[in-house]
């Protein structure tokens, strides 16, 4: 069925959308879920249970662990399944800080994390945590002398996302872990949520302390998330009742989840190559057509950024109003965080990175996934303009009926 109500909308297909917001999410692969099936039915099993169904949960969750980390290149036992990336932050952030909170309160982060880590820093801060907030760049970098001078005695902890969600832009991670190992005693996580789906990853080659992943933005089912912690890394765990997961995160596992989790993640590292590859060349085709319409300008870092992601400020526009009409014609895309939309709140990291709030509220994110076809991108390329531009001009048509600016 193609709806044609006006012009860019007969380029979509309502009935079959477009989905170009896998930041937010992806789909749930099939080979993810053929593995998860036995454990949401028949095999039901509570891994802590004694008996033949908890033994058979048990050696799921076993083989699901060790494939997940033999994937990220770590060792079974350190991980930990968690509920979620927001979680598996949590205990890194609040579980190292704890634990380290003798020989020092000072913590630092940077102005463009996820709400997982800036929420859960902030939260410190009520118990007498002192926390930097580094600044950023017109980009969203950290620069390495910034984060050098931010280290004191007292710091313990040291938490960045490796590449931004609403930006895509990708720290300069090597560079900045080798500054703060300078300091001794000072742990390093690292958010890997949104990097994890698309850069090259070995925890051990990386240099940090503690890593969370979650498995929805790689095609794993959502509900599920994990935190690598390097052997012999003290944390306090932030749930209590059971001795689950080596007494680090209390509560029944998410067999199903995990198997889903480590078949995704899998399979996501052995196709990672080809499919970034792929999803730049398609990426590039996008941003070239959207950066062609006058008074739309990139956001992030031109070259540094996720191989899936084209994040834009429109001018003159809201973006929520672009998301809208683009998504009544079919296609799924988004202003920026999928936890912040129809907050109405101004982007956190668009302001960090210097953009006054006027200019921030046009953001507009594009992120592409293994699923997006060559002709999606052709149909996006002639629509996102169209949309565009058809709003400016109904924005125009108001302020000229009304006598005043509007901004659609
Ligand atoms: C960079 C980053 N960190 C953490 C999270 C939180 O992950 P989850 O949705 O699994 O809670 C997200 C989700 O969008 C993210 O993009």
């Amino acid at each position: 069925m193609v709806h044609a109500a006006h012009g860019a909308a007969a380029l979509y297909d309502r009935a079959v959308p477009i989905y170009l917001d896998h930041a937010a999410t992806t789909p749930l692969r099939a080979e993810a879920l053929e593995a998860m099936l036995p454990y949401l039915t028949a095999e039901y099993g509570n891994p802590s249970s004694a008996h033949g169904a908890g033994r058979r949960a048990r050696l799921a969750l076993d083989e699901a662990r060790e494939r997940f980390a033999a994937a990220i290149g770590a060792q079974p036992r350190e991980i930990v399944f968690a509920g979620t990336g927001t979680e598996a932050t949590n205990l890194a952030v609040k579980g190292a800080a704890w634990a380290a909170k003798a020989r020092g309160h000072h913590l630092v982060t940077s102005s463009v994390e996820h709400h997982a880590t800036l929420h859960a820093m902030r939260y410190l801060e009520k118990f007498g945590f002192e926390v930097t907030e580094l600044p950023v760049d017109r980009y969203g970098r950290v620069d390495p002398e910034h984060l050098a001078a931010a280290i004191i005695d007292r710091t313990t902890l040291v938490s960045l996302i490796w590449a931004n969600n609403e930006v895509g832009t990708i720290q300069p991670i090597a560079e900045l872990i080798a500054r703060i190992r300078e300091h001794k005693g000072v742990l390093i996580h690292l958010d890997a949520v949104q990097a994890a789906a698309h850069l090259e990853l070995d925890v051990r080659q990386l240099g940090a302390d503690l890593v969370s992943f979650s498995a929805h933005k790689f095609e794993g089912p959502k509900g599920i998330g994990a935190l690598w912690i390097r052997h012999g890394t003290t944390l306090l765990p932030q749930t209590q009742g059971g001795p689950q997961e080596r007494h680090r995160r209390a509560g029944t596992e998410n067999v199903a989840g995990a198997v889903g989790m480590a078949v995704a993640c899998e399979l996501n590292r052995a196709e990672r190559a080809e499919t970034s590859r792929r999803l730049r060349r398609l990426r590039d085709r996008l941003r070239e057509a959207v950066l062609a319409v006058p008074g739309v300008e990139l956001t992030g870092h031109p070259r540094e950024r996720l191989p899936n992601h084209l994040s834009v400020v429109v001018r003159d526009t809201e973006g929520e109003s672009v998301a809208v009409a683009l998504d009544l014609d079919g296609l799924c895309c988004s202003t920026g965080s999928a936890c912040d939309s129809g907050s109405n709140e101004v982007s956190h990291v668009l302001t960090a990175m210097g953009y006054p709030e006027e200019e921030a509220r046009g953001a507009l994110r594009f992120t592409l996934g293994r699923g997006t076809t060559e002709e999606e991108i052709e149909r996006c390329r002639a629509a996102i303009p169209e949309t565009i531009e058809r709003l400016r001009a109904a924005a125009l048509v108001l302020a000229e009926t009304l006598g005043e600016g509007v901004r659609t």
